[in-house]
């Protein structure tokens, strides 16, 4: 299997959690690595605010909260304004993670109107202030994730790599979108031989790796690494599967561990959409399903997926 490293530090093997907002908190970011055991190379939060971290907002420091077997570990940090940027990269760094990844990517329309998310990649002059502000802040390895451009007639991602290389950013995901297409259609994957190419940093991509054949084929593109997201959530077991060393457990049990999980960190209350996420993706086909999906409590839950047949395959 692949692995590649970011300046010391090592992705081993080239797979990575990808970021997602409501989604990879630590709770889901364990429940996929005690999942895949050896095959996650790399986990990442959700994005944190930078504006939530300098004013110090409890909420987020909880976002940003990991466990050592979470390793290696980035916090994904988003906005605009590079003073902020990077005193906000200054206190992860000081919460003894592994990376700092600057996010590039965001099409939400909240972030992208106050200048953060995918809306930096029209803004190379203020990317280039943030890049130089956060490399000069912390020592830690700087990384960042952006689309391929802001829409099909402005699809810049080249010269973003190459400002992202010159600012001391030591490795590059792209998600094969626009921001324009938000999630729709299929991720491209057919540009990477250009930015590897003009890049000496490792390139990972991602969108869209849903499978063993899905991970194989862009793999082929030439990327150091693959990011997935979705694809975790609809087969938690896909790292391993990509590997080749799943060990498939059934859908109730998957989801009893996470309740157990999500209840170390939050009230049953703020767990119970978190649960249902999971079982809309994961637990089709099964005939409980919908009435997990309809339940307001999540003791209810708990009971009706403890009195499912538990079973493990090999
Ligand atoms: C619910 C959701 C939340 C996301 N949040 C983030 C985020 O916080 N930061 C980020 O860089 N990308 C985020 N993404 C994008 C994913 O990391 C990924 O690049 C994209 O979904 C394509 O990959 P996939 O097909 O493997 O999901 C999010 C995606 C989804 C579906």
């Amino acid at each position: 299997m692949k692995t590649f490293k970011i300046r010391e530090l090592e992705i081993n093997p080239a797979l990575v959690l990808s970021p997602m907002s409501g989604v990879t908190t630590s709770a889901f970011r364990r429940l996929i690595k005690r999942n895949n055991p050896g095959c996650v190379g790399l986990t990442v939060s959700e994005f944190v605010s930078v504006e939530a971290i300098t004013r110090g907002v409890k909420r987020t420091f909880e976002m940003m909260k990991f466990r050592s077997e979470e390793r290696p570990y980035g916090v994904q940090i988003f906005g605009a304004d590079p003073k902020r940027m990077a005193d906000a990269a200054q206190i992860v760094e000081e919460l003894g993670v592994d990376l700092v990844d600057i996010n590039c990517g965001c099409p939400a329309p909240k972030v992208v109107k106050k200048g953060g998310g995918c809306e930096l990649m029209r803004n190379p002059d203020l990317l280039k202030e943030i890049f130089t502000g956060v490399r000069n802040a912390i020592k830690i390895p700087l990384t960042m994730k952006m689309r391929t451009g802001w829409d099909e007639s402005s699809k810049n991602f080249l010269e973003v790599a190459k400002l992202a290389e010159d600012c001391g950013v030591e490795a590059i995901t792209i998600h094969g979108r626009t921001r324009a297409q938000s999630y729709r259609g299929e991720a491209d994957w057919s540009f990477f031989d250009k930015v590897l190419s003009s890049v000496s940093i490792p390139v990972c991509g991602s969108g869209d790796v849903v499978s063993k054949e899905s991970a194989i084929s862009k793999f082929n593109s030439g990327v150091s690494g693959l990011y997935i997201g979705r694809g975790a959530l609809s087969n938690p077991f896909i790292f391993s599967e990509i590997i080749g060393r799943s060990i498939r457990k059934a859908p109730e049990q998957l989801l009893l561990e996470y309740i157990a999980l999500l209840r170390e960190d939050f009230q049953d209350s703020a767990c119970i959409g978190k649960v249902k996420q999971l079982a809309s993706q994961f637990a089709k086909g099964t005939l409980w399903r919908k009435q997990v999906l309809l339940e307001m409590e999540l003791s209810r839950i708990e009971e009706l997926l403890q009195s499912k047949e538990v079973y493990v395959t090999y």
